[in-house]
């Protein structure tokens, strides 16, 4: 039964993504096609990530999945209809352009839809169903894991995702839509060993990154952080700079504890004793999480050279922290 309910869910959502990817081939689609242009998207990227346009009619996708041969309760539970006693059936999805999520089996779960041009909300997501966990799947992950790449590219948004498949770097990944849970986070482990933050570089950005670090860190997995300055995400920097600027950006990638201190030195005073006392302190506090003792001398050289105080005494003030704590 329970089966049978998922079966029918993926189905819907089949149709939906074929009605959508149908509709902007058409003439009604001219508007969003000229959109995905707009944003330099090649035809074959449109076919490769199945890009679609839901229409301005707000009943049509609805009234196609009833002649399909699907019934009420079961299209308000694919999320993509909503039932209304008075007025019948809507389309949740209006007149955006529409980006289906695929699970890793390339099974569509759900959509993205954006907004073409200004308006809010910028995205609308299908919400959680029987067959659409958020924090269990990533945008891009059934392409990315078959490159077998020893990476993985984590970013922000769906365009970020298409437009580093577009320039070559295939390996990119996003979550949808929410912040990284430990279940991404266990997803990624099972295809790699290691990911490259590329979080838009604003403060959202930032913050994104210094909570993804420990989760991924939690299940072992290595991280380091790509810097896009002066451009806000993947997307704008691969417009402005091209792709081989890009794979510079991420042979340069910051280790991810570097990037963790030069984050947190930045709610420090340098110039006042006191405060710089205080940055080391908590500097010396988090270098304590690294149990060997090579790997920590070589975090406490790292973090000596770079902020400008001798390694002895960095030493020395985790080893007291050590002892204090022990
Ligand atoms: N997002 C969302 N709902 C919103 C805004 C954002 O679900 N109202 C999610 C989307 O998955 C989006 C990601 O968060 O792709 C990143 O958001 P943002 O950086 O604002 O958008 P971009 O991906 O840069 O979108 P675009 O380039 O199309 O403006
Ligand atoms: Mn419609
Ligand atoms: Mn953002
Ligand atoms: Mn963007
Ligand atoms: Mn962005």
């Amino acid at each position: 039964r329970e089966a049978d309910k998922r079966t029918k869910l993926l189905e819907i959502n089949k149709e939906a993504a074929k009605y959508f990817y149908k509709l902007l081939r058409s003439p009604r689609g001219e508007k969003a096609y000229a959109y995905f242009r707009k944003r330099e998207l090649s035809d074959e990227t449109m076919r490769k990530f199945g890009l679609g346009y839901s229409d301005q009619y707000s009943d049509d996708l609805y009234r196609y999945l009833r002649h399909v041969g699907y019934d009420d309760a079961l299209l308000k539970e694919s999320g993509l209809v909503s039932i209304d006693e008075v007025r019948g059936g809507h389309d949740k999805f209006w007149n955006r352009a529409m980006f289906p999520i695929m699970d890793v089996h390339n099974r569509v779960i759900g959509f993205g839809g954006r907004v073409m041009g200004e308006g809010e909300p910028k995205y609308l997501n299908s919400p959680e169903t029987k067959i659409f966990d958020k924090s269990r799947n990533l945008y891009g992950l059934n392409i990315a894991r078959t490159t077998r790449k020893p990476q993985l590219l984590l970013c922000e948004g769906y365009m970020d995702v298409i437009a580093l498949h577009q320039a070559g770097f295939d390996n990119a990944v996003a979550s949808l839509g929410t912040s990284l849970t430990s279940g991404h986070a266990s997803l990624l482990k099972r295809y790699t060993k290691e990911v490259y933050l590329t979080y838009d570089s604003d403060g959202a950005g930032v913050k994104a990154a210094l909570r993804a670090i420990p989760i991924l860190k939690e299940v072992g997995i290595i991280t380091k952080v790509i810097n896009m300055q002066p451009y806000k995400d993947p997307d704008e920097f691969i417009k402005a700079l091209g792709a081989e600027e890009y794979q510079k950006r991420i042979d340069q990638a910051e280790n991810s504890f570097l990037f963790e201190i030069r984050m947190l030195e930045q709610n420090y005073d340098m110039n006042d004793p006191e405060s710089k006392t205080a940055f080391y302190n908590e500097t010396a506090r988090r270098l304590l999480a690294f149990p060997e003792e090579l790997e920590r001398n070589n975090y406490i050289q790292a973090v000596a050279d770079k902020y400008r105080i001798g390694f002895e005494d960095l030493r020395k003030l985790v080893n007291n922290l050590a002892m204090a704590g022990s």
